[in-house]
């Protein structure tokens, strides 16, 4: 149990805000977002409420992944801007109150990097050990049976030099070889270059896949891969991903970022509860928030969904902070996923949950993926295996400001492009609606800021029969009873053995806010309501 007495950190009480940067807001007309887009929209990310901001891979990049393939970790991209776009950009973030959080990408570098370059070079460069590099097996084929996340073989060969290396994602990407102390030298640096110049933490790209069994065993193959699944699939990535020593490596990290003040680190991790858990270290000298994704996989049921908040607050370690995600880059989004009226409902769900919550841009208005003509599709993901309906390009489309042309991204045709009804689904046009998606977001953060209870109060799951998913959130002197219908249908709420009384303070239906109510509630489909009890 926490005590309320306790000092909370800024990233535990706090709500992260992330940015796809080449979709947020272009300032030059390229039709591609920037850093100075970014500064011109930091009001509406100030008004909302949000504590950090999260921005995507903005460095030197040949953009094989746009931009999780770093050719130069300490520079900046010159389509984003100038590292002067960058001091000021986090300038602006930390005038008004807020933090700036890094994507740290130390898995892997671009092929264009010039360690790579070196190491490719010859075999007895002294980078070559700075990369996965193998002999092929007498027959030449691939050292083992490991497969590219974004399909095919991860190893590609070396003619110059007669090996192989590997990549656990493109070719573009190689590898690093984490066991090398000079490499995690070098990686150490990285984040003493950003943390000496005020940034506030890092989400560390794929964290479990920093490390590889040293012996290269096989992997075993998956019983229950299906063929709509990436190929990837095929295989449990038991040996090359989640190995032991990752944590030593994420432990170094964590050392560097505890010699300065208040700096954090995310995981981005997707393993089962157990699994993840490991990741807030020994002793909490691990990861600070091991992204929690149960969210995104998870069947929308109010019984599946209670049971993994459930399973979660119970695996956490003593000491290790919760937190919850909705949506990413990599994920269809929330809207697509349940439907537009569910995903406020689910957004009631992430602002009240007990855990420092990450909303993905464009979320905060319900935006949707928006489709994409196969013959228009960008990302290497959806291009290497066609016909799996992998892109991720529908998820990373240009944010909806207003109903201008280009709905106020860009003078120019963005590089992805906006949903027909981008002109009533937008910023402007909902900052003035009560019953917007965004003003609920508005009131869910503003509450969430106000109220202990749901900031760092505990967590106590009510029963409730499906489709509802009930819970309280409290501290010794205030309580909220959250009821989520998770259906389209009505629902009631009238549990047998708890009383209560209170008031509706925010409602998916805001007409209903306001209202007392005692005993038992009925609920519209897709409804979702915080009320604040009366102390009994
Ligand atoms: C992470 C990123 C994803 C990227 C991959 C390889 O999963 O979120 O966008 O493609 O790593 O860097
Ligand atoms: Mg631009």
């Amino acid at each position: 149990m926490k005590d309320e007495n306790q000092k909370y950190l800024w990233w535990q009480e706090g709500v992260i805000y992330q940015i796809y940067p080449r979709s947020y807001q272009d300032s030059d007309g390229d039709g591609v977002g920037d850093l100075q887009g970014i500064i011109q929209r930091l009001d509406h990310i100030k008004s909302l409420g949000m504590t950090a901001i999260w921005i995507s891979p903005i460095f030197s990049s040949p953009m094989a992944d746009f931009g999780y393939d770093i050719s130069d970790y300490c520079d900046i991209h010159p389509l984003f801007g100038t590292m002067e776009d960058f001091d000021e950009l986090l300038q602006a973030v930390h005038d008004r109150g807020m933090k700036l959080i890094l994507d740290l990408v130390p898995n892997h570098t671009s092929n264009e990097h010039p360690w790579f370059k070196e190491s490719r070079s010859s075999k007895d460069n002294p980078k070559r050990d700075w990369y996965i590099w193998e002999d092929a097996k007498e027959d030449g084929s691939e050292p083992n049976n490991w497969l590219s996340v974004f399909g095919g073989s991860a190893w590609e060969w070396d003619e110059k030099t007669q090996q192989y290396y590997y990549h656990a994602f493109l070719k573009e990407q190689p590898d690093l070889n984490w066991r090398n102390p000079e490499v995690q030298e070098a990686m150490m640096n990285v984040m003493r270059f950003w943390l000496d110049k005020g940034v506030d933490g890092f989400r560390v790209d794929v964290m479990w896949h920093m490390i590889k069994d040293d012996q290269l065993r096989d992997n075993p193959t998956n019983p229950n891969y299906k063929s709509h699944q990436a190929t990837y699939e095929k295989l449990i990535p038991a040996y090359s991903t989640d190995q032991p020593e990752v944590h030593d490596i994420v432990h170094m990290m964590r050392k560097v970022l505890d010699s300065y003040d208040e700096r954090m680190m995310i995981g981005e991790i997707y393993l089962p509860i157990h699994k993840l858990m490991t990741y807030y270290g020994t002793d909490k000298n691990g990861a600070h928030l091991p992204f929690n994704f149960l969210l995104l996989s998870t069947d929308w049921d109010a019984g599946e969904i209670a049971s993994n908040i459930n399973q979660y607050e119970a695996a956490l370690p003593e000491g290790g902070w919760p937190n919850w995600v909705l949506g990413n880059h990599d994920q269809s989004r929330i809207s697509s996923r349940v439907g537009q009226d569910q995903a406020r409902v689910a957004a009631m769900l992430l602002l009240t949950l007990r855990g420092t919550p990450t909303i993905y841009y464009g979320d905060e208005i319900g935006m949707r993926d928006v489709p994409i003509p196969e013959e228009e599709v960008q990302d290497p993901q959806g291009l290497n295996m066609p016909g799996l309906n992998l892109s991720r390009d529908p998820q990373r489309t240009p944010m909806q400001w207003d109903d201008s042309e280009n709905a106020g991204f860009s003078p120019s045709k963005p590089w992805l492009p906006l949903p027909a009804d981008y002109r009533r689904v937008n910023v402007k046009a909902q900052s003035d609606d009560h019953g917007s998606m965004l003003a609920l977001h508005q009131r869910l953060l503003n509450l969430r800021q106000e109220e202990d209870a749901l900031r760092i109060g505990h967590y106590k799951p009510m029963e409730a029969q499906k489709p509802l998913l009930a819970y309280m959130r409290y501290t010794s002197n205030t309580r909220f009873l959250i009821l989520l219908n998770l259906s389209h249908k009505t629902c009631h709420f009238h549990p047998e053995h708890f009383q209560f009384e209170g008031t509706i303070e925010i409602d998916t239906l805001p007409e209903r806010e306001g209202t007392e109510v005692k005993d038992k509630i009925s609920l519209s489909g897709d409804e979702g309501m915080v009320i604040r009890l009366k102390h009994l």
